[in-house]
């Protein structure tokens, strides 16, 4: 192995078949304005994994599930040795994009069909896989799928959230395992060597920057709550002010009162409310019941601390109303493996594009993936920044750097006897 034959195995990353793999994927669930509604565990996601899995077996890969329905592809290596795996998520938000979590596991493949193409073995087995449930939209949390492929102890938990349609996750999980059922279970938390998640920016610094790559230094730390504000239904027009126990005034001083803090307090601080359901949902009946959700990131814990002590403060005031707090996630941020980031940086580099460290303001499966092996992004730009959006784009020269940049990360982590001699 030396820099001359790295180079050579970029030439057999294909634009046109990894940019038609997306497009082809994107089929499944497909919604209006070219963007994709594929939620978790829905017919739609079961379906894109068997796609996708025909594809990985076509390409002589072995494929595998385990119980929380993530699946993976296995290209064998010369040894045993736990594998190297890159994948991310194949879910969307109800209005989704054609790349977020899509292009990690499409270039994954993209990597496999390189990797035959140019007829190498690996000493280091190699795995794509796909995670269950990262978007958390249909079943709250996110990253059900590699939270608990790390945490194996999480799944009774997560089994009983539900959906809006009251739907279980363990039914959902039940259901998918049967129609993926001729497809062989293996443990949860099996050994990795290493992780990488090639994933869409989805916000605006590497188009801004004008770079190809950006190698991940980390993600950011996340917070979830549900907040259910509850008071007394009585009618809109006699009901005078001070007989009114107004479930919609009290959570709407609240949410107010929480961006306004947010915003004045640092300007990293992303505070998002991005439910908020009222009850009986009358015109003429004063609300009895608010629930709405609280998403809060920042770099750094002692932050999320400050703001999260702060919010609870406020929900214990004097209020006409009863104000109850439950966590829904709460993860730290999170620093990314520095072997794993030095060979993205030594194939970013090898790709001789433009890229640069940064910070990840979305979570990913990554995040869970960190606790259990070395682990790593990298991102490619996403046009105007956007995401959870149908017109989510990324330009198809840029979705086949980050393969040709995965690719070379995950052979040279693959193969550890040659490592040194790349550079
Ligand atoms: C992932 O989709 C996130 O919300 O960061
Ligand atoms: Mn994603
Ligand atoms: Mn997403």
């Amino acid at each position: 192995m030396n820099f001359d034959f790295t180079g050579r195995l970029t030439d057999h990353v294909s634009q046109e078949r990894l940019a038609g793999l997306v497009s082809a994927l994107a089929e499944i669930g497909k919604s209006d304005g070219g963007g994709v509604n594929r939620q978790a565990l829905t017919p739609q996601d079961v379906a894109a994994r068997k796609f996708l899995s025909q594809i990985a077996a076509d390409l002589g890969c072995e494929v595998y599930r385990d119980a929380a329905a993530n699946v993976f592809f296995r290209r064998r290596g010369t040894t045993d040795a736990p594998p190297v795996v890159t994948g991310s998520h194949i879910d969307t938000q109800p209005t989704g994009g054609r790349f977020d979590g899509a292009y990690g596991v499409c270039a994954g493949l993209e990597m496999l069909a390189a990797l035959s193409d140019a007829g190498v073995t690996t000493e280091l087995p190699l795995e794509v896989a796909i995670w269950t449930n990262e978007e958390g939209c249909r079943f709250a949390p996110g990253s059900m799928g590699s939270a608990t492929f790390v945490h194996p102890e999480l799944l009774t938990s997560f089994g009983e959230s539900t959906d809006s349609a009251g739907v279980r996750f363990a039914e959902a999980l039940a259901d998918a395992a049967a129609a993926l059922g001729e497809i062989p279970l293996v443990p949860l938390k099996r050994t990795f060597s290493a992780f990488i998640e090639a994933h869409i920016e989805q916000g605006p610094v590497l188009e801004r920057e004008g770079k190809k790559i950006g190698v991940v230094s980390g993600i950011q730390g996340v917070r979830w709550f549900r907040v259910s504000v509850r008071g007394r239904t009585s009618h809109a027009g006699t009901t005078p002010i001070e007989f009114r126990k107004d479930a919609v005034l009290v959570a709407t001083e609240l949410v107010q009162q929480a961006y306004v803090a947010a915003y004045e307090s640092d300007t990293d601080l992303r505070l998002t409310v991005g439910r908020f359901d009222v009850s009986p949902g009358a015109t003429n009946t004063i609300a009895s019941e608010v629930n709405f959700t609280i998403d809060l990131r920042h770099p750094c814990e002692g932050v999320l601390d400050d703001f999260e002590a702060k919010f609870r403060s406020w929900t214990r005031r004097q209020s006409p109303c009863t104000i109850s707090l439950q966590e829904l996630m709460r993860h730290k941020p999170t620093p990314f493996s520095g072997r794993v980031r030095a060979a993205l940086i030594g194939a970013a580099e090898q790709c001789g594009e433009p890229w640069q460290e940064i910070l990840s303001g979305a979570f990913h499966d990554s995040m869970y993936l960190a606790e259990h092996c070395p682990t790593g992004m990298l991102f490619i730009p996403s046009k105007d920044g956007l995401s959870h959006h149908p017109g989510e784009f990324s330009a198809s020269d840029e979705l086949a750097w980050g393969a040709k940049a995965l690719t070379l990360a995950m052979y040279r982590l693959a193969n550890p006897l040659l490592d040194g001699a790349a550079n």
